[in-house]
């Protein structure tokens, strides 16, 4: 390394890896995403495809990005142009930022959300509220005003003092300990939300598929949402991959980030459906559901008051462990590609991030679009091409290399390489083609 390159980071042990990708991969996605589309989505059918494509897809995606990270040490534009130099394989890393900008914008403005729910709860505002008044409090909170643009920037300010100061300190000493708690919470919550009325009702969406229901939009959304939750196809796990050690194994950072996210997201469901169904609210209420949900959940509880202050402080701190690692994309590229300081890096894609923040704050089709174009289109692209380089440009001996575990090539390393080469680009595609028509089954 020439000394003008900065310094790169190295995580310092497994727990660090994984602490840091699932706090990439924990997020708004699990909490409020998740909850929301598989309500939209008919329940049961949608979780088990979700489940399908996070293993059959997901798992190889994030291993795939983590090889591209720690082979290239560089950002995700800079992996390509060094694995494959002269080559157009770059454009996947310009995707990437450009995933990361339409993603970052929405994301920070539901955010926000948390922070008026937090000053909310700590002013005791939920007590007593029915789910029809809650309902109208958060359609005033993300309402066309002030208020989500304020939130909104203000998350941006906290997730831009932390990128600017380096994620190793503060924020994986936080995650670490935050995650746990966050854990035990949403443990209390599916014990109280099962005890309701009618609770039943709620498993039954959840667990008992109807098949018959499932349409191409159904599967897309599923794979667009394996994605969002693990954080994959835009450079995020390739980002941090960069700074795992040589010796580490990928393929048990790829699984155990892969099954803590998705266990945390079926709990989630766990704790919200059967309060859904309990409290007589359409499950496909969209995006407001977890928050008008939760708080109603908490007003039935000894000790709601101080639940509901720290689950939303955790939430927050959710949100920013992903808001982090997507804004770390954009600062990286700018750092190592366009040579900017870290801080000038950092300030200029906050801003300018913030400024489409702005237009998702007060237009909710800006929002949609963002939303779905980025989870359902711009991901599983990436995804498709970053698996197409890994299986066919990278080649088998630098996959065989990094997969190495004490001096063999770890024993998914037969299955990984026909799994990316040819099942992973076929089921991706198969997904988009039958979604935009071309292909019917
Ligand atoms: N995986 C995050 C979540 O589920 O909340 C969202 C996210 C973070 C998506 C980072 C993409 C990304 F690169």
């Amino acid at each position: 390394m020439s000394h003008k390159e900065h310094k790169r980071d190295v995580f310092s042990s497994k727990f660090g890896i994984v602490a840091a990708a699932a706090g990439s991969a924990i997020g708004l996605g699990n909490i409020w995403r998740f909850p929301y589309l598989t309500g939209e989505n008919g329940g049961a059918a949608f979780l088990f495809i979700y489940l399908f494509f996070v293993l059959a897809l997901g798992v190889p995606v994030m291993l795939s990005e983590f090889i591209i990270g720690r082979k290239s040490q560089a950002n995700f534009f800079g992996a390509f142009r060094k694995l494959a130099p002269g080559s157009g394989w770059p454009i996947i890393g310009i995707m990437g930022v450009a995933a990361a900008f339409m993603i970052l914008a929405f994301y920070s403005v539901v955010s926000g959300w948390t922070l008026e729910y937090i000053v909310a709860a700590a002013g005791n505002y939920f007590a007593d509220k029915s789910s029809e008044e809650i309902k109208v409090f958060y359609d005033t909170a993300t309402g066309q005003s002030w208020r989500p643009i304020f939130f909104m920037l203000a998350f941006m300010a906290i997730t831009a003092f932390i990128v600017k100061a380096g994620v190793q300190n503060g924020i994986e000493k936080a995650c670490k300990m935050m995650m746990p708690l966050l854990f035990v919470i949403v443990l209390v919550l599916i014990g109280k939300s099962l005890s309701l009325e009618g609770a039943s009702k709620g498993l039954k969406f959840l667990f008992q598929p109807d098949f018959s229901k499932v349409e191409g939009s159904t599967i897309l959304n599923a794979l667009g949402q394996a994605f969002f939750s693990l954080s994959l196809g835009m450079g995020a796990m390739a980002t941090y991959g960069s700074y795992i050690n040589k010796n580490e194994s990928l393929g048990q950072s790829a699984i155990y980030t892969s099954l803590a996210d998705t266990f945390f997201a079926v709990l989630v469901g766990l704790a919200i459906f059967p309060a859904v169904f309990a409290f007589g609210i359409e499950p496909s209420e969209g995006p407001g559901l977890v928050f008008v949900i939760f708080p109603g959940i908490f007003n039935q509880m000894v000790g709601g008051y101080f639940f509901a202050v720290i689950f939303f402080v955790l939430l927050a701190i959710t949100a920013l462990t992903s808001t982090i690692s997507l804004l770390e994309v954009v600062v990286l590229y700018f750092v190592e590609e366009l040579k900017m300081k870290r801080t000038v890096a950092t300030w200029v894609a906050a801003g300018s991030i913030s400024a489409l923040g702005v237009l998702c704050a007060i237009n909710s089709s800006i929002f949609g679009f963002f939303d779905s174009t980025s989870s359902n289109i711009l991901l599983p692209m990436g995804g498709l091409l970053t698996v197409i380089f890994v299986g066919w440009v990278l080649g088998k001996t630098v996959v065989r290399n990094e997969l190495e575990e004490d001096g063999r090539p770890a024993f998914y390393f037969r299955i990984f390489i026909p799994v990316i080469r040819f099942l992973a680009p076929l089921a991706i595609a198969i997904v988009f083609l039958n979604s935009i028509g071309l292909l019917k089954f």
